[in-house]
């Protein structure tokens, strides 16, 4: 009789539960994506939704309607009624049998949580220590792929050195972006950033960042940043959607500024909090 077990159960095969022969548990195949509200309003629904779809797009995923997911996740956020809350969202394959290839036919699975932030985010007062960590993750970080193993155990390595978040290098010895964050540099009062490509996510902050550069008349330039640049910048902060700016203090043992939050750092984070209003100034008609 072909089986399964799961944990203490013996299942017999044809009574298994779908979800467990998840192609996103067998391969991470599939994508995700995490959008935020402030008091009640999503935040660049439709800058998650195109990343979404993008994604959706370069792993061949093509049956989805986008319209519905949209519909699914505004339903789900108004039955939490959670003013500040995350939306986390995933697609994978589908489920079947394991094996590396799939039927054309098979279907895709959605899931999706709404769950609470704490506003105010407390360590933001502080600023956060990061180290670095080698980058050994796929060459596609474009796509928001289940695949997350690198970025877990880079995570996890923080975590044990009692930093927030891992810095990750290439073979160059240039960073490419925190763990599971976007990574900034002020340098002579310029914002510097990784330029977009395959390396790493389009983060949606990171896409604000710019646009308040642009707003405040701050030079906004993507070029590469080795260790040992970012070490001597003026300040570091990190960006992405479930703490938008978030400054950095420490960058492994080297203290960053004098060891707070750094003005520019601040006047970012002090603006990004004033566009995530929905009544402030639409920024994005400035891109
Ligand atoms: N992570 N880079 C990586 C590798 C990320 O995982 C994230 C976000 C970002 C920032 O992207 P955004 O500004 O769009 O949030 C950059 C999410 C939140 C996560 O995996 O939970």
């Amino acid at each position: 009789m072909e089986l399964a077990i799961v944990q203490e159960r013996i299942i017999p095969l044809s009574e298994l539960d779908p979800v467990y022969l998840d192609r996103g548990i067998f391969f991470g195949d599939g994508v995700y994506d995490v959008m935020r509200s402030y008091s009640g309003h999503i935040f660049a629904f439709d800058d998650h939704i195109a990343r979404f779809e993008y994604s959706l797009r370069e792993i061949g995923i093509t049956t989805v309607d986008i319209g519905l997911i949209r519909e699914k996740i505004i339903d789900a956020f108004n039955r939490a009624s959670i003013d500040d809350c995350m939306i986390y969202f995933h697609i994978t394959r589908g489920s079947a049998m394991r094996s590396h290839d799939w039927d054309d036919d098979i279907e895709y699975n959605f899931f999706l949580t709404v769950t609470n932030l704490i506003s105010p985010d407390p360590i933001k007062k502080t600023g956060v220590a990061v180290c670095s960590h080698e980058d050994f993750r796929w060459k596609r970080c474009d796509i928001k792929s289940l695949n997350l193993l690198p970025n877990v155990m880079a995570k996890r390595s923080a975590h044990e050195k009692n930093c927030f978040e891992a810095i990750l290098f290439d073979s160059d010895g240039n960073i490419t972006e925190g763990s599971s964050s976007a990574f900034f540099a002020v340098i002579d009062g310029c914002v510097v950033t990784r330029p977009l490509g395959r390396e790493i996510l389009s983060s949606v902050t990171r896409k604000y960042v710019e646009l308040i550069a642009k707003d405040l008349g701050v030079t906004f330039i993507e070029r590469s940043l080795t260790v040992d640049e970012a070490k001597n910048a003026d300040e570091l902060f990190l960006g992405v959607t479930t703490r938008d700016i978030l400054g950095v203090v420490k960058f492994d043992s080297t203290v960053i500024g004098d060891a707070k939050v750094g003005p520019v750092t601040r006047l970012f984070e002090d603006t990004y909090a004033k566009i995530v209003r929905p009544t402030c100034k639409d920024l994005s008609a400035g891109i």
